[in-house]
């Protein structure tokens, strides 16, 4: 995919001009930051997303897909279901990471994301992604859907008005074989709404695998919030659209991973990046009895080499 963007700058670069590209992303961070509403309105906007969020939006649908790999590593995914697809990051992230992938459906209501979707589509060189089945459908009007081994929704629900979700979500958890992945930005609302959504999808029988290593209430409460980062690098083009002088940016998102049947158990969450301390590691836990802070000192050995390996979002089994 990352290849797939950087042959698409030089394409975008000869149609808009580089100050109309950066008023059109401010216009959609600021649609993002409020956290509702259409994010993308226009079609210079849905090219200022690829180049912009894409690379963002993929890299945690990786890193979500890659979760639910290591939770059960026993089980094939053979179709994937995208909704709410936008150009694909999900199928890209999904057929990365499950080489078994052979057939993906994604449902996108907006027409002309859907052609640059297939456009990108064609660049890549997995079956799974270049054969793809696009179609234009609004999750909330959704009729029979076809069953697929995973379902993917990735910022996508929370453009959705949330008195339909209880309409459409569970035709998708129906259509749905084997797991369910959702992913939100990783903000107090994008939080607030992994919640609800976490109640309704247990309600209807769903086995939580991720992230939380229990299905008791959240222990998070107040200020805090459940949510997760990964690195993102940022081509010059990405840089100069954001104004940003960092090679990379830290995407913040919050996630679901919800199955139909059981997942082997674990003990902890890290919810924190861990913290050094002299002679120990200190981190900060999710744990069936709730929160739980655990210090772990060098001399223990065995157990501090083990801790020092791991990182914020990572199990302890
Ligand atoms: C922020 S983009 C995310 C795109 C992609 N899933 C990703 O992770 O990059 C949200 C997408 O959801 C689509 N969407 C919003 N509401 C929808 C609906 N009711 N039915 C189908 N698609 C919808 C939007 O058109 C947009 O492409």
């Amino acid at each position: 995919m990352e290849d797939v963007l950087r042959s698409l700058e030089e394409k975008i670069l000869s149609s808009y001009k580089l100050n109309s590209l950066t008023k059109a992303f401010e216009r959609i961070s600021d649609r993002y930051r409020k956290g509702s509403g259409t994010f993308l309105q226009t079609q210079e906007e849905r090219w200022v997303y690829l180049l912009t969020r894409l690379p963002a939006t993929f890299a945690t649908s990786v890193r979500v897909c890659q979760e639910l790999r290591a939770r059960r590593s026993d089980l094939t995914f053979q179709s994937l279901l995208d909704v709410g697809a936008g150009p694909g990051a999900g199928l890209w992230a999904a057929s990365q990471v499950f080489d078994t992938l052979t057939k993906a459906t994604l449902i996108e209501r907006d027409v002309d994301f859907l052609r640059i979707g297939k456009e990108i589509a064609s660049f890549s060189s997995l079956d799974a992604v270049k054969q793809a089945i696009w179609k234009c459908e609004d999750m909330s009007r959704l009729g029979d859907i076809e069953s697929h081994d995973l379902t993917i929704l990735s910022y996508s629900i929370g453009e959705v008005p949330e008195h339909s979700w209880k309409v459409f979500l569970p035709k998708l958890w129906k259509a749905t074989e084997k797991a369910l992945v959702i992913i939100e930005p990783g903000t107090p609302v994008g939080y607030a709404r992994m919640m609800k959504l976490r109640s309704m999808l247990l309600e209807m029988g769903g086995v939580l695998w991720a992230p939380c290593p229990h299905g008791n209430s959240c222990p998070l409460v107040g200020q805090d919030w459940c949510h997760f980062s990964v690195r993102v690098s940022r081509s010059s083009l990405h840089r100069k659209l954001k104004s940003a002088e960092l090679g990379y940016e830290d995407e913040k998102f919050c996630y679901l991973v919800i199955g139909k049947e059981s997942c082997p158990s674990y003990s902890s969450r890290i919810l924190r990046h861990p913290m050094q301390g002299s002679g120990h590691i200190k981190l900060s836990l999710c744990q069936k009895e709730g929160l739980n802070q655990c210090i772990v000192s060098k001399r223990d050995k065995e157990k501090y080499r083990e801790i020092k390996k791991l990182n914020w979002g990572d199990v302890i089994t």
